[in-house]
């Protein structure tokens, strides 16, 4: 680890409180001078550093930059986060994150970006990541899980990413079938998880489970303005960033170890807003009502026709019709 990753370690453990520059040279076993020009490079990076006489260094609360130095204070996880790749500017985390796992990636690790070039979203679309404005991370995981079971895994994110905000932020957020969160009856989060097949034994050899939270409005493009929402905008305060990845990667791995029992199934059915309510759905280029009766064990929307007949959903969307 470099002088400036230990020095923002030591900062971060102790946020908003002084480090004395001499704690902070002893502990290092490095000069004050050493220590100094770390936090000039730490300054330099856009982190707000108070240095006072007499009472040393204090991280301020300003800045909200991403560092696996500032998320692991939060950190509750055995696996999830504890190796973490964090990046200025890729085209999609997602992408990045299968490169890795191709090459031996770690279960667990976590690959975040400020910004995403082409952030990718479902069914083709794209989605919008302008820097500091969003989480843009997509975490490795090797599940020991037949490849038809993938769908659990978002199902189970999407539970994680919900009650991670609703925790931080107060606001209350439900699930849209199958993978969007939303706060204030608009969308705060999208999840894309993107499978590596192992062709011998037809099971998954990686799964990359990439998350997508609005933290502030952004700029938000007109087609997306309406529709969305942001943490600050549901909080009413600024969020850290580092605290809410913190937040799901603990939410996260603990439902993920209930995943074969499907332990998040009822929390995932008691946060739907799609249950109950007359839906419609799109399925290619066919497009019809039904009603969105439950969500069955394999995470599937069992939908009402109609004519009377129930169909079973794998995939695909639906939009709720209103009252
Ligand atoms: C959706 O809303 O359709 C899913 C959006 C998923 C976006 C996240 S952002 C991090 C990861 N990288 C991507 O390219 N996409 C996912």
């Amino acid at each position: 680890m470099s002088v400036k990753s230990e020095v923002l370690k030591q900062l971060e453990q102790n946020r908003g409180e002084s480090v004395s520059g001499g704690a902070l040279s002893m502990s290092l076993g490095v000069s004050r001078n050493a220590v100094w020009k770390a936090i000039s490079k730490l300054r330099g990076e856009g982190y707000e550093i108070e240095a006072a006489t007499n009472r040393g260094y204090r991280l301020l609360d300003g800045g909200d930059i991403i560092s696996s130095e500032g998320i692991a204070p939060y950190l509750k996880t055995e696996f999830f986060g504890r190796e973490i790749k964090v990046f200025n500017e890729v085209d999609s985390t997602n992408n990045k994150a299968r490169l890795l796992a191709g090459e031996g990636a770690s279960h667990g690790l976590l690959v975040i970006s400020d910004r995403q070039t082409a952030g990718k979203g479902r069914l083709g679309r794209s989605f919008y990541s302008p820097a500091g404005a969003g989480i843009y991370m997509s975490l490795i995981i090797r599940p020991e899980l037949p490849a038809e079971q993938a769908v659990l895994i978002t199902s189970c994110a999407a539970v994680a990413v919900a009650e991670a905000v609703e925790a931080l932020s107060g606001a209350e957020a439900k699930i849209k079938w199958v993978n969007d969160v939303f706060a204030g009856g608009k969308k705060i989060c999208g999840i894309l998880t993107e499978a590596g097949m192992n062709a011998e034994t037809c099971r998954l050899d990686y799964a990359v489970v990439g998350i997508g939270i609005n933290v502030t409005n952004g700029a938000f493009p007109p087609e997306v303005a309406g529709v969305a929402t942001s943490v600050l905008e549901q909080a009413g305060k600024k969020i850290s960033r580092n605290r809410l990845i913190a937040e799901v990667m603990n939410r996260l791995e603990e439902q993920y170890l209930k995943l074969r029992e499907k332990a998040f199934l009822p929390e995932y059915i008691r946060r739907s807003c799609v249950v109950g309510r007359d839906v419609t759905v799109y399925e290619g280029n066919n497009t019809y009502p039904a009603r969105a009766v439950t969500i069955d064990e394999s995470a599937r929307l069992i939908v009402k026709l109609p004519d009377g007949t129930q169909k079973a959903l794998n995939s695909g969307e639906v939009s709720v019709r209103p009252l």
